[in-house]
């Protein structure tokens, strides 16, 4: 069998186009374009690639983008000053903290401190547990992205057994809670999970987002079940420039699964686009503007 190969790429182009439809509509009919602001702190390579990613595209549909770049020493005191600031803006429609931070930074303490309003990460607690209890709230962006891709394979979930390998409270965690709102049979496992390639065959649906290159063998995938690889990991090359690979031994999965994500190109560009839609959908939700569906 070959799998089919599911166009994260594709799919985010056509969603950061809607986007981009939303906010000129924003601007024409109500006088605003929403903002969105970025917090980078320290000089991590790949978030300083990610932050700028998230700026360019959200110009790119139109977005207002506002920047902050702190250094690598910043006391968690002023990270909150500055969001506190941010959430007293009105020019500010969503907040973006890049995560990881600097050792001396407690996250949950950061996180706790952005308005839950302009949440675009949808990582406070309010928003956690709405997301739990099924109440609408800004879903975090790479779960959400998960789910649209597998509507480009799947009508419905309900009734497919999907199993979720890593517990993030960016990925695993809320990936699992919407899995389980679509009516799944759930499986979280974890780094103690026991036969973990056992529990992986009974998968109609794998959602792989643990950071270990490839662990995801070809012989733990069910025969035409769905893999969606959340990993992004950078492996020595020959060239001496690395390259990057998933989760999932790709290769491996192409000749079990039914359909697959690249990486990159798919659930990474999806990520962003769900993002700036979570722009839109905050400002929106703090005006009380129903926001157009089509
Ligand atoms: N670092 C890696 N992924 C993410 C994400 O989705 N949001 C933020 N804020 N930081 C991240």
């Amino acid at each position: 069998m070959t799998a089919a190969i599911i166009d994260g790429k594709a799919l985010a182009d056509k969603l950061r186009a809607r986007t981009a439809i939303h906010i000129r509509h924003l601007k024409a009919a109500h006088g605003f374009v929403p903002g969105l602001a970025v917090v980078l702190v320290g000089e991590d390579p790949a978030s300083r690639v990610y932050v700028r990613n998230k700026a360019r595209q959200s110009e790119e549909i139109g977005m207002r983008s506002i920047h902050h770049a702190l250094p690598a020493d910043t006391e968690a005191a002023a990270l909150v000053g500055l969001i506190k600031r941010l959430n007293a803006d009105p020019g500010v429609d969503g907040i973006l903290v890049q995560l990881p931070l600097p050792p001396q930074i407690d996250p949950a303490g950061v996180i706790d401190a952005i308005d839950p309003a302009k949440d675009v990460d949808g990582f406070h607690v309010i928003n956690a547990g709405r997301l739990a209890t099924g109440a609408p709230t800004l879903i975090p962006c790479t779960p959400l992205g998960c789910m649209l891709l597998l509507g480009e394979r799947h009508s419905a979930l309900a009734g497919l057994n999907a199993v979720v390998i890593g517990r993030s409270n960016i990925v695993g965690k809320p990936v699992a809670q919407l899995l389980l709102a679509a009516d799944c049979t759930v499986t979280m496992a974890h780094s103690k999970t026991r036969n973990l390639p056992a529990v992986c065959r009974g998968a109609d649906i794998l959602i792989a987002a643990v950071g270990r290159p490839e662990m995801v063998r070809g012989d733990w995938i069910k025969p035409g079940a769905t893999v969606i690889d959340v990993g992004i990991n950078r492996i020595a090359s020959a060239d001496g420039k690395g390259r990057l690979v998933g989760d999932v031994a790709f290769a491996e999965a192409l000749d079990v699964a039914g359909a697959v994500t690249p990486v990159p190109g798919g659930a990474g560009p999806m990520t962003i686009a769900c993002l700036l839609q979570n722009a839109v959908t905050a400002a929106c939700a703090r005006r009380g503007i129903v926001i157009p569906t089509a």
